[in-house]
């Protein structure tokens, strides 16, 4: 039986189809390349915004009917299946066979093969349909090594998937939210917080060393509190670039109500440590932030922002902002504007609010922001980082930085390479033979507000 499995959403996505496909292989299922020669359909989901749920959606119609009635079993996994739960399974229009929870991986293969069952039995009048939704706060998956298989390199027909590899390894430090922010899913559909433990996360770095991987991201909903008996996120940083072979440890993504100097101090000393903070905002106005619960204010925000620009000034910040949240005014979206360019972020995510049923902000407020506003204010904030960003690249040229190769081809050359410098901005090479893997000296010679350009240089 073959498995198509497509992931949507965040790095924890990505990461957990890395272990579903661990567990399926275990379990004797195969994988299939595309949506066209599978019989097991699966979509890894997120569920944040309304957008990304009406993609999964679209896509489910889309592979029906390319394929032309020829049938398959189809999954929805992930934040959709816990989101909206069984009301999923009752949609006609639909008609998926099976959901699973983000806590429920490990039924995987005995809910499919119920399925499976269901469908070719002829004396079954309706095929079956099974689900897991559970949330389970002690599971960490921490026994299963995921299926690595180089989901890295850009889908791009340039990309000389030969010669490119995954050079990344997503590691979960921490599973579940509770900060409950207003306008967010994330607790409801991933369940409360847990930690793993750091040696449970240093093998998992070590295994990945041992595959080649140069590179390790450690993941979590809030990685600041990260706790695992007297270890918090420092100490784990700290145990995690004891190991030989990983180069690179980033992180995603730490919350601004308690981000510990600690850390800045680790990030400053420890040349492991990519030097980017991935720091969301999400409103630069004090009434919308205690609204969205996030509890910090716009000044305590730019008081860690300046602390880390001087502990740490090569420090790349970025973040992810929401605009329209309900009864935002235009006076109110103008702090926003004002921290942006206050901090003047290497990139910023921005995104209009989408209600989110089940959510404290869906409960108590009506999402009046009208559409034409939402995007008159993405557009003003967009146009604004665009500016910025290009100026903060900008400012490199002439540097010298150290890209790890990541690829070989881009969207726009098959000849040139691909890598990332420390502070994650992507770094072209035009020509010349590189390995991926391999971390070389580069001048920055051009900048775009999204890539910069170089040529190697000798060390
Ligand atoms: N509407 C819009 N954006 C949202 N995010 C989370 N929930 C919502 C929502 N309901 C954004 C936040 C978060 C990022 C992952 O998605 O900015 O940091
Ligand atoms: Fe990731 Fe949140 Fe989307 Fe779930 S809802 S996939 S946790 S971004």
């Amino acid at each position: 039986m073959k498995i198509y499995l497509k992931t949507f959403g965040c790095q924890m996505n990505e990461y957990d189809s890395e272990i579903i496909k661990s567990i399926l292989s275990e379990n004797g299922f195969s994988f299939a390349d595309n949506e066209m020669d599978a019989d097991v359909i699966l979509l890894n989901t997120c569920a944040v915004r309304e957008n990304a749920q009406r993609k999964v959606f679209g896509l489910i119609h889309d592979i029906r009917h390319r394929r032309g009635g020829r049938p398959a079993i189809y999954g929805v996994l992930g934040c959709i299946a816990t989101y909206l739960k069984e009301g999923l399974l009752e949609n006609k229009n639909l008609n998926i066979d099976l959901i699973v929870g983000p806590d429920s991986y490990r039924r995987l293969p005995q809910i499919i093969n119920e399925c499976l069952l269901s469908h070719q039995s002829p004396v079954t009048s309706h095929q079956k349909k099974t689900h897991d939704i559970t949330l389970n706060e002690f599971e960490m998956y921490s026994d299963i090594t995921p299926l690595r298989d180089g989901g890295n390199p850009a889908a791009s027909p340039q990309v000389d998937v030969s010669l490119s590899r995954n050079i990344n390894a997503w590691i979960a430090v921490m599973r579940g939210c509770n900060n409950f922010c207003t306008f967010c899913v994330v607790p409801y559909t991933r369940g409360r917080e847990r930690s793993r433990s750091p040696q449970d996360i240093v093998k998992e770095a070590k295994k990945a060393a041992e595959e080649g991987m140069k590179q390790v991201t450690l993941l979590g909903q809030n990685v600041n509190s990260y706790r695992f008996e007297d270890a918090g996120f420092s100490d784990l940083l700290e145990a995690v670039s004891q190991v030989e072979g990983i180069e690179r440890i980033r992180f995603i993504s730490p919350h601004p109500k308690d981000f510990p100097l600690k850390l800045l101090e680790t990030m400053a000393k420890n040349k492991k440590v990519c030097k980017h903070i991935h720091f969301p905002l999400q409103s630069g106005n004090n009434r919308i932030l205690e609204l969205m619960n996030r509890t910090y204010t716009k000044e305590r925000f730019l008081e860690l922002v300046e602390k880390m620009k001087k502990m740490i000034p090569e420090i790349v910040i970025t973040t992810d902002i929401i605009v329209g949240f309900p009864t935002e005014t235009d006076d109110e979206f103008e702090d926003t504007v004002d921290v942006m360019k206050q901090v003047a972020f290497d990139s910023a995510f921005i995104f209009k609010y989408s209600e989110r049923k089940g959510t404290m902000a869906a409960k108590k407020f009506k999402d009046d922001v009208p559409q034409e506003k939402k995007k008159d204010r993405i557009i003003k904030l967009n146009t604004l980082q665009k500016e910025i960003s290009l100026k903060k690249n900008e400012a490199h040229i002439g540097q010298v930085h150290d890209v790890l190769i990541e690829q070989k081809g881009t969207s726009r050359s098959a000849n040139a390479f691909q890598g990332r410098n420390d502070g994650n901005k992507i770094v072209i090479l035009p020509e010349g033979s590189f390995c991926v893997g391999q971390i070389i000296p580069v001048k920055i010679t051009s900048a775009t507000p999204h890539v910069l350009r170089g040529q190697p240089v000798e060390k």
